[in-house]
């Protein structure tokens, strides 16, 4: 469809990123694209025309109010900040009930002074990663344009996400599209359980991501990748949530995985508006971690200079980065699946992210990963290796002197550290086999932290024992 014209009334619409095209869609078009130049999309707001609150505090008002689900919900009673639908179409199962937790534990880790390392626990979510704080809006506005069926690629939480409001609320089938072999098996029993379509494709993420986007474009099918502008909505009320932990304060640095870039695309959004609304006085820094193994916006950003530069970032690096890749016939391997990812779709979203938060980008070693994530796993909150990318990225950055020691860092755990045993019971194993069949075969040398389980006879007398020689 063809971009068109705004007017005052309309209160919410879509637009191209690219300030030179910046063609305009309607609020109830599915897309994932410009139609005029192929950049990626935003929702917008007319915010003059709505009625904004005038202090972060006013969201306090919504915690008496608990008993409508849209003030329950942790992503919904943010809805002022992104009102692009109306309440009698919202789909929301409670998700975004998460905790900022002030860790100590892992500060000291991370090099930090007491009271400046926090922990944003999005593993508490309905299914169990933050992908229900965007599945909830993109599920919403599929539902606003009648959307019956909803399809995705994953490395895994996505797909648990779309296939658990799927089957929450009956309102549509979910088609889910994994790499063959490459999500790990909390996740996978997530779609199963949950009754998605689940192809598995013999591939990586990459090539389902290719597939679903053909697929859904051909078929119709409505696509809750975070290529998916209004997913991106609902991903900002994560940070709304750190604020609010923070008694509306703005941190120094918020620290995050990169996978597909949504995340750090949709938080640079969230305080780049809060700016513009003059509801922060400050935004944070971003720093976004990929893991080596799939580390394709650290060799751009960081290597290779590219910047968002208006809208313009240079085309010629990044395809002369990805035939390279195809060149080597080099795939994303990371025992961090969730963002085994080497062509990141929020790409150039992330770029301007990174611009307005003056932000950096650091990669980390699977070993690095594994310890930071038994260090959060220590310290009381378990996380998947994906998010404790975040805790590894921080230490380094702390190293290097870019965070302070006493700079408020929030680090972003993004997923529940059931959605991958293999790994961590590997990283504890006493089984040297197991340890090099899993990890070993990743570069991971040793568990710096494992607390191995003790051997020990069907015997009272050797249990004693051995309880005696551990305690
Ligand atoms: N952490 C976890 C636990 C994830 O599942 C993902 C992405 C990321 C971090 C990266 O976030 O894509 O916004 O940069 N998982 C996607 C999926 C790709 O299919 O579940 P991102």
């Amino acid at each position: 469809m063809a971009s068109t014209v705004r007017t005052k009334t309309d209160l919410a619409y879509q637009r191209c990123i690219q300030p030179s095209c910046a063609a305009t869609y309607e609020v109830g078009e599915a897309r994932t694209s410009c139609g005029q130049c192929g950049g990626l999309v935003d929702v917008v707001y007319n915010w003059d025309a709505l009625a904004v609150p005038k202090s972060l505090t006013d969201f306090e008002q919504q915690w008496s109010r608990r008993h409508d689900p849209l003030s329950f919900s942790g992503v919904w009673r943010f809805r002022e900040l992104f009102p692009f639908a109306p309440a009698e179409k919202v789909v929301t199962i409670g998700e975004g009930q998460t905790l900022l937790q002030s860790s100590d534990g892992v500060g000291r880790y991370v090099g930090l002074q007491s009271g400046r390392m926090y922990l944003e626990y999005e593993g508490l979510n309905p299914s169990g990663s933050f992908k229900d704080n965007g599945m909830t809006a993109a599920f919403t506005h599929a539902h606003m344009i009648g959307a019956h069926r909803a399809a995705c690629a994953s490395t895994g939480n996505t797909s648990a996400s779309l296939a658990l409001y799927c089957g929450v609320s009956k309102l549509m089938q979910a088609i889910i599209f994994i790499g063959s072999g490459k999500i790990s098996y909390g996740k996978l029993s997530q779609a199963l359980d949950y009754g998605a379509l689940t192809l598995q494709i013999a591939g990586d993420f990459d090539d389902a991501m290719h597939r679903v986007s053909q697929v859904s474009a051909q078929e119709g099918i409505y696509l809750v990748n975070s290529v998916n502008p209004f997913r991106l909505e609902g991903q900002k009320t994560i940070m709304f949530r750190v604020l609010e932990g923070l008694n509306w304060q703005v941190p120094d640095w918020i620290v995050v995985p990169g996978g597909n870039l949504g995340n750090s695309s949709a938080f640079g959004k969230a305080f780049h508006e809060l700016h513009e609304l003059g509801l922060i006085d400050r935004l944070p820094r971003i720093a976004i971690i990929n893991a080596a193994g799939a580390d394709t916006l650290y060799q751009l950003y960081e290597r290779r200079g590219l910047r968002w530069n208006g809208g313009h970032p240079d085309a010629a690096i990044i395809n002369g980065y990805y035939a390279e890749l195809d060149g080597a016939n080099r795939h994303a391997s990371t025992i961090a699946s969730a963002i085994e990812i080497n062509r990141p779709v929020n790409l150039t979203k992330c770029l301007r992210a990174l611009e307005w938060t003056r932000g950096v980008v650091r990669e980390v070693t699977d070993e690095q990963i594994l310890d930071a994530k038994a260090q959060v796993g220590a310290n009381g909150l378990g996380c998947e290796p994906a998010s404790a990318a975040s805790i590894a990225g921080a230490k380094l950055l702390r190293e290097e002197g870019i965070i302070a020691r006493g700079d408020r860092v929030v680090a972003i755990l993004t997923g529940h550290q059931l959605k991958d045993p293999t790994a961590t019971v590997a990283y504890h194993t006493h089984d040297q086999a197991e340890f090099n069949r899993v990890l070993g075969s990743r570069g991971v040398n040793r568990a710096a932290f494992a607390n191995r389980a003790v051997q020990v006879e069907n015997n009272l007398d050797q249990i004693v024992r051995a309880i005696q020689l551990n305690s």
